[in-house]
């Protein structure tokens, strides 16, 4: 369905993550008809450039991170004549009445979109100006990147400083982890089908495990995360989301406020984490002749770094669902593969009919989410043969890619879904205030914990699995790891 016609200002226009992600993904809506002709994109940086230099920046991002579905030159030219430009700064005055004057014009109702693709410190400035200049309108949407704030602290003063200029139903906060087909897909899995439902809470999960394991560093974001650590990268955030949408009880409807309540509900019953329940890690040089590079500390310069570029740990819920059920997260930079993937372990059946020696079987529901979307059983079945009655597990696979033909193969990026949802002004995927607050409010004191204790992060090589303390922690209960390891 096409959206309706919106004017949209990417501030940050010409920074990394408008050419990485925010043009690129309006460009594919491009591509696939769902932008109006009389949508209007403009670009506004501190950059003094032309509009064709900026368009130029614009082709080229394309061209470098447009994906699989970039389309023919024509419709490249056209796309970028739909483009415009503003020199502005947004803690002077610099361009702002250029910016007015180009959204002057519209018709009342006319949705605006204001993309804040820039550090959290002009967060409050831009919001000043808009409503100064008389751009904070009824029909007026702010997005705005995370880091939201760097604990609770500093994202209570964000969120109040927004709040003094744009009411709650205009902040989308992105997480765009939630913008992922899969992660939609997890909703659609739990929601949509008997199957599952029934059997998921602590008297037949065994266990849950959510693991993002990367093989990139921090190349370019030194200072950024140097300063944040994967806690606060990406636990507070991403994989605070996925245990969200897997833990929490069925909304209504699906609903922004009837979903976001829910995840509220389930951020709130997290207990705290207990240290040794913890394991931080940091990745060794790589010597490799064909790809080298240097330590965690080397990358960010800082030989006495004590930033974790790896995090593992356990956690638990305390509600009635899933009480008893441990929850074990991890996510790490320079890891062996690129995975990110859900596991939910079934416990044993409690009693084998088959005798000992048929060994122990349990279902395992896996959730991928990268790459290779797709959702996996592991059910216990016989052995072909007639050698007696032994037990395999085997997988009962849905491949996204097969499954649906190529659109499930190709889905669209998390961007474009999330740009389409603020134009067309749904929230449903996008975090709302209490719960960014409720999420820094279990973060903080695991971080101060270990900043109190003064534990370092453990080394691991570049292209491991991570810390040998990450099996530990999940051998001293008897289970493992699934997905990136052995
Ligand atoms: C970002 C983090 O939010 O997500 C990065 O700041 C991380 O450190 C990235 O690399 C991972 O996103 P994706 O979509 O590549 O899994």
């Amino acid at each position: 369905i096409p959206v309706d016609p919106f004017d949209l200002v990417v501030f940050g226009g010409t920074g990394d993550l408008a050419q990485r992600k925010i043009l690129p993904a309006l460009f594919r809506r491009f591509c696939t008809g769902h932008i109006p002709d009389s949508a209007r994109i403009i670009g506004a940086a501190r950059s003094d450039m032309t509009l064709d230099a900026y368009r130029a920046f614009c082709a080229k991002a394309i061209k470098t991170y447009g994906g699989t579905r970039s389309c023919e030159d024509g419709t490249v030219q056209e796309f970028l004549s739909r483009l415009d430009y503003v020199p502005l700064d947004a803690m002077g005055e610099t361009g702002w009445p250029e910016l007015v004057h180009k959204l002057e014009g519209c018709a009342a109702g006319r949705v605006t979109v204001f993309y804040f693709s820039v550090g959290p410190r002009l967060f409050g400035p831009l919001a000043e100006r808009l409503r100064h200049h008389g751009m904070a309108g009824p029909d007026t949407r702010i997005v705005v990147e995370k880091p939201f704030g760097h604990d609770l602290e500093s994202a209570q003063a964000l969120n109040a400083t927004l709040a003094r200029h744009f009411a709650e139903g205009q902040i989308y906060r992105i997480d765009h982890y939630l913008g992922k087909e899969t992660v939609q897909n997890l909703m659609a899995v739990r929601f949509g089908n008997m199957l599952f439902e029934p059997l998921w809470n602590s008297q037949y999960v065994d266990h849950i495990q959510i693991t993002v394991a990367e093989t990139v560093g921090v190349d370019g974001r030194e200072e950024y995360y140097d300063r944040a650590g994967a806690m606060r990268d990406m636990i507070q955030n991403h994989l605070m989301q996925l245990l969200c949408l897997i833990a929490m009880e069925p909304p209504a409807k699906f609903d922004p406020d009837a979903v976001r309540d829910e995840k509220l509900k389930v951020i709130r019953a997290l207990d705290a984490v207990l240290p040794h329940h913890i394991v931080r890690g940091q990745f060794e040089a790589c010597l490799d002749p064909d790809h080298p590079h240097p330590s965690y500390r080397g990358s960010v310069g800082e030989p006495r770094s004590t930033t974790e570029s790896y995090i593992a740990l356990r956690t638990h819920l305390s509600n009635w669902r899933w009480a008893g059920t441990p929850f074990y997260l991890r996510t790490g930079k320079r890891l062996k593969a690129r995975s990110s993937v859900i596991n939910v372990m079934f416990k044993d059946a409690p009693h084998s009919i088959f005798g000992e020696e048929a060994g122990r079987h349990a279902n395992l529901l896996s959730i991928r989410l990268q790459p290779n979307e797709g959702i996996t059983l592991k059910v216990t079945i016989k052995e072909p043969g007639p050698g007696g009655m032994r037990l395999v597990d085997v997988p009962l696979d849905m491949t996204f890619a097969e499954a649906l033909g190529p659109d499930g193969g190709d889905p669209p990026d998390a961007y474009e879904r999330l740009i389409t949802d603020v134009i067309r002004g749904n929230q449903t995927l996008f975090m709302r205030g209490d719960e960014v607050e409720a999420a820094w409010a279990w973060t903080d004191p695991i971080i101060a914990g270990w900043e109190a204790r003064g534990d370092a992060p453990k080394p691991y090589p570049s292209g491991s699995a991570g810390p040998t303390d990450a099996d530990l922690l999940m051998r001293r209960d008897g289970r493992e790891w699934r997905g990136i390891n052995p």
